[in-house]
């Protein structure tokens, strides 16, 4: 089941990301679709505030993943956008990751297939009238959820 939430503003989006915060821990793997602009990078800074990460947060896309130690949890944010292969996220560690810390991914098509079961999808759109995010599955939003 999916979760349609409609994002009016920028603070629409820091509110989604202060509810999931608090359902997550390590292991806990969250993957963002949605064009450029779309606000998933938007969406990780307001979730590492909330996770107690004082650093800022910007878009990990020339370097593909950026690590984040100094909050509740290590957060682990990847930007596929521009990796050629799945060889090289093994490479970088991501088993690592997925098992020691809560791990976001921008543009995760390529990793889809060794990502765990449980990864929630949040998939962004907008036009110029308005913006959503389908959450998937709905039960990501629960706490029991994990
Ligand atoms: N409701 C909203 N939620 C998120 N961002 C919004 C919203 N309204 C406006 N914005 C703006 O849209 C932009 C989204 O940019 P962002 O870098 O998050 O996109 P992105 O999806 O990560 O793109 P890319 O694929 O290039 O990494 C930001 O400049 C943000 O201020
Ligand atoms: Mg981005």
């Amino acid at each position: 089941m999916t979760k349609r939430i409609d994002l009016h503003s920028e603070q629409d989006t820091i509110d989604l990301a202060h509810y999931i915060a608090p359902l997550l821990g390590p292991g806990s793997v969250i993957t963002l679709y949605g064009d450029l602009g779309s606000g998933k990078t938007f969406f990780v800074k307001a979730l590492g505030a909330f996770l107690g990460i004082g650093e800022e947060i910007d878009s990990p896309s020339f370097v593909i993943f950026k690590e984040y130690h100094c909050g509740r949890f290590p957060l682990y944010h990847l930007d596929l956008y521009r990796l050629k292969d799945e060889g090289e996220l093994l490479d970088m560690g991501l088993f690592d990751m997925l098992e020691s810390g809560i791990t976001v991914i921008e543009w995760p098509e390529l990793a889809e297939n060794i990502l765990p079961y449980q990864t929630i999808q949040l998939r962004f759109a907008f036009d110029s009238e308005k913006r959503f995010v389908d959450v998937i599955p709905e039960a990501a939003l629960e706490e029991s959820f994990q």
